[in-house]
């Protein structure tokens, strides 16, 4: 195989989109998530349209232990990753402690331990070359906390602090990391955490935009990319001035349901 991007959570949404991408370069894929059917048929799809190879890889990332089982088929498969692409997540909505905390121990082991764990598990083999880059999707979320979608937010946090600092000691083995951080996007992703009715979700923007601008960012090697210009400029000229009592009652705000 060659130029093999790995893409989780590639059977909807952002990272479908960033596997056509990587397709449309001609760049072979491995495609993961649970959806065993979205995926093969996004495999033919793509292996019809170009010449490249796409590997499917059925794996639930949220469970102990799940990413170092996918590093361990790889190995056995003789696959090696250029690009790794940790997108899948999930979101939940409502207070803290009314949430089930099974959903939210599961969504911090999907957002945050099972990305740590595969960059563990990939970055040597990219070191073993000199080079090799990293996307991993986060949120605009990341920025701020988050009352009414507590977990997510702070998972969100992790992904983007995680990410600068292993940019940082990877940059001289040649290696990039990057952190997409997307305001609200139409996906499944409303659906699944519980946000249809946020009014927030009626500026959503395409996957394909999306996709698009991390794609483009990973590589530029940026550190953070946005997907919306207005994003780049709240993040880093109004957020940090905001008094936090004032932020905390504005995010609250818009994250109920009407
Ligand atoms: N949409 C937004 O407004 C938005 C905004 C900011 C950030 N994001 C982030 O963007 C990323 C992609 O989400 P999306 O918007 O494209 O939503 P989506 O369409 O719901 O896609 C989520 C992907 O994650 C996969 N996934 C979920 N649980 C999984 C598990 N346990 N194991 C393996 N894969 C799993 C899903 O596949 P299966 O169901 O087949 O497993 C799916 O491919 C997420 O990290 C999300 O937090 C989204």
């Amino acid at each position: 195989m060659k130029n093999v991007a790995l893409i989780t959570g590639a059977s909807s949404g952002i990272g479908l989109e960033l596997a056509k991408i990587h397709a449309s370069k001609g760049g072979d894929l491995v495609l993961v998530a649970r959806r065993e059917d979205e995926m093969n048929k996004l495999k033919s799809e793509l292996e019809a349209k170009y010449s490249i190879q796409v590997k499917v890889f059925k794996s639930d990332l949220s469970q102990p232990g799940a990413a170092k089982v996918l590093a361990e088929r790889l190995s056995e498969a003789n696959i090696q990753i250029d690009v790794l692409m940790n997108n899948a997540g999930f979101g939940g909505h409502g207070l803290f402690h009314e949430r089930n905390i099974e959903q939210d121990m599961e969504m911090i082991r999907l957002n945050a331990m099972a990305l740590t764990e595969l960059t563990h598990f990939i970055i040597p083999q990219m070191i073993q070359r000199g080079k090799g880059r990293i996307l991993n999707t986060a949120s605009s979320a990341a920025f701020m906390p988050g009352p009414l979608q507590a977990v997510y937010f702070a998972t969100k946090a992790y992904v983007v602090s995680f990410s600068q600092a292993i940019h940082h000691e990877l940059k001289p083995f040649g290696i990039s990391v990057t952190a997409l951080c997307p305001g609200p996007v139409k996906t499944g992703f409303e659906k699944t955490a519980g946000l249809e009715g946020v009014d927030l979700f009626k500026m959503a923007l395409s996957p394909a935009h999306t996709a698009k601008k991390g794609y483009r960012g990973m590589e530029k090697a940026r550190m953070i990319v946005f997907d919306q210009n207005l994003l780049t400029f709240s993040v880093n000229w109004i957020i940090p001035f905001v008094p936090r009592k004032m932020l905390l009652k504005m995010i609250e705000k818009m994250q109920t349901i009407k």
